[in-house]
């Protein structure tokens, strides 16, 4: 989602401390959907969160919302590669990016438990409990769908 140049200023401020961890960079070495890496992703969830709580008026607090979105994939491996440890990660990486997030980030509790929340309803006892975990839960539907058919237009395309 495009932002609007004030939004774009306060995205900055808020996401600025975790675009430049390294940890965080890392997830550039992960593809998400597509040919969109995790990095890529979790900007485009974050800033899809904060337009939609803007523009919606929805009331989220914004500095919560931005970490939360940025780390909801923290999870830090590539879950294309065959592996049995992860065979499940629909189910499991929001755990693990609360988990990471809580423990590399010292993200707060509410944020950690909206991220635990995002892929409700496949984790069907994981629901969001906060605005800032619906809005977050939305954005992340929104962003997959669109980065997947964004390389499907590519893969359309002849020559
Ligand atoms: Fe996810
Ligand atoms: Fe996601």
């Amino acid at each position: 989602m495009r932002l609007k140049k004030d939004e774009q200023a306060r995205f900055d401020a808020l996401a600025q401390k975790y675009i430049s961890d390294p940890t965080v960079q890392s997830m550039k070495n992960f593809v998400q959907h597509g040919d969109t890496s995790t990095f890529d992703h979790c900007v485009s969830v974050a800033q899809t969160c904060l337009a939609l709580n803007e523009r919606l008026s929805l009331g989220a607090d914004e500095k919560a919302l931005v970490s939360a979105a940025m780390l909801h994939d923290f999870y830090l491996y590539d879950w294309h590669e065959k592996a049995a440890w992860h065979k499940w990660h629909g189910f499991h990486h929001a755990h693990t990016a609360a988990v990471n997030a809580k423990e590399i980030l010292n993200l707060g509790d509410t944020e950690c438990r909206a991220i635990e929340s995002h892929m409700w309803p496949l984790n069907i006892t994981k629901i969001p409990m906060s605005r800032t975990a619906w809005i977050i839960c939305l954005a992340d539907k929104c962003c997959a769908v669109s980065e997947m058919f964004k390389t499907a237009g590519k893969n359309d395309r002849c020559g």
